[in-house]
């Protein structure tokens, strides 16, 4: 049973305060666990709780490790850490608010993912075994390689650019393939005269003049780094279209261009004809925008996958309703947005009972814990995405698919291949 829990204030990797948790078990078991951040947040997201004041630009999260430390811990007191459901619901009753606002997700987060690691180490077995079935797959990776947006302070309005291994004998063949890539990036960057300087999710944050220019350099560095671009490598994109979107006129201010939603949309047409290698395209329409977003999915969603990130915030209310209304074709999962393990394996299970991949995600302010590795192998998610393959808050997710594909057996594992032959099992 749950003995003590602690949490102390820790720091992420854009140097904000946030919440790490310690659940300790009657024999002495420790399970810990950090949360992420994110900056381009959707509106309904599961609510953070910062201190506000003047400490630590008022991001200081003393009010939510003060949580954790009195009631959280005098709830769950003698909880059985097996079941992780009640301990998630006993929480969510607690805060009695619907986006957990008074005891902050951060807090309830970092004491339900800590619970799964205390009772993963009592067993002794990894986490991915804990969380998982049988027959397990490692995931198709998308790195984030060109950062803009509200990740970087450059002139490109799209948030992220990503290479995912295509073609690939091993989940570390992919990986490979991808730092090389990385590397090379690099180098066409600097060679078109270009700081690059890196992002907050370490892919390179050149001040290009456009979101066109960021993807023809990606095409360029795969074929330079002697990769076939859709076979071997592909390439993805998070428009973040929220943080672009109008709300007064409904159109779209992009690049010093002003779009309507159907100029948006030729303009996506136009890329994805001009570089057929792309095969993901997340957010490209704002979270209040959903008739738009389901339009462009009924015109384009057998082509290209199509994430919904922002106007679904991996809340299985918002899930169902998209699905209703047949908006995107893919869910990104981000545990922190919606608050604890339990509602998270919903939204997954949701997803994959009406045909929509799943793309598990890290945060754009992340931590060194690789929670989101082993809980994507667990429930074979398909998909990860978790920056640059630089950045050891990045790389550490990757290093630890490296030791679990290792575990594995290369020969046993089953390795996730989209866009050909996604499990939904
Ligand atoms: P965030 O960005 O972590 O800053 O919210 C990630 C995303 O939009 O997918
Ligand atoms: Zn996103």
């Amino acid at each position: 049973t749950i003995e003590n829990i602690k949490a102390r204030e820790v720091f992420d990797s854009r140097g904000n305060p946030t919440v790490e948790a310690d659940v300790i078990l009657s024999d002495g078991t420790l399970g810990r666990a950090e949360v992420p951040s994110g900056a381009s947040t959707g509106e309904l997201e599961a609510v953070e709780l910062r201190d506000g004041g003047s400490r630590l630009q008022g991001k200081g999260v003393s009010k939510a490790v003060n949580n954790v430390n009195t009631a959280i811990n005098d709830a769950l007191h003698g909880a059985d850490p097996f079941n992780q459901a009640k301990i998630d619901d006993a929480m969510i009753k607690l805060d009695g608010t619907k986006n957990k606002a008074k005891l902050g997700a951060n807090a309830i987060l970092a004491v339900s993912m800590a619970t799964c690691r205390a009772a993963a180490n009592y067993q002794k077995v990894p986490l991915y075994r804990y969380l998982g079935g049988t027959d397990l797959e490692l995931p198709q990776t998308f790195h984030n390689v060109i950062n803009g947006g509200e990740h970087a302070d450059n002139g490109i309005d799209m948030q992220e650019f990503m290479i995912t291994p295509v073609e690939r004998t091993s989940f570390r063949d992919g990986f490979e393939k991808i730092a090389n890539t990385y590397h090379t990036l690099k180098k066409v960057i600097e060679d078109a005269g270009y700081q690059s300087g890196l992002g907050d999710e370490g892919g390179f944050a050149p001040d290009l003049n456009s979101s066109e220019e960021a993807l023809q350099m990606l095409h360029d560095a795969i074929k330079k780094a002697g990769y076939e671009p859709g076979k071997e490598i592909a390439i993805a994109f998070d428009a973040a279209a929220s943080y672009f979107y109008n709300h007064d006129t409904g159109n779209y201010d992009f690049e010093g261009t002003t779009k309507t939603p159907d100029q948006m949309a030729d303009y996506y047409k136009g890329l994805l004809e001009k570089f057929p290698e792309i095969i993901s395209i997340e957010d490209p329409f704002g979270e209040d925008d959903w008739d738009n977003f389901a339009k462009f999915t009924a015109n384009y969603g057998d082509k290209v996958q199509i994430v919904a990130d922002d106007p679904v915030c991996t809340n299985p209310e918002l899930i169902t309703k998209a699905i209703k209304k047949g908006m995107a074709n893919s869910i990104l999962i981000k545990l922190n947005q919606i608050g604890t393990v339990t509602e998270t394996l919903e939204a997954i299970r949701l997803a994959r009972k009406n045909g929509y991949t799943t793309m598990m995600s890290h945060r754009s302010g992340e931590t060194g814990d690789t929670f989101i590795a082993d809980f994507t192998v667990a429930t074979n998610s398909a998909e990860l995405k978790s920056g640059a393959p630089a950045r050891s808050e990045r790389v550490e997710k990757y290093n630890q698919l490296l030791r679990i594909e290792e575990e594995l057996g290369t020969e046993g594992t089953r390795l996730a291949h989209f866009p050909d032959n996604v499990d939904f099992d």
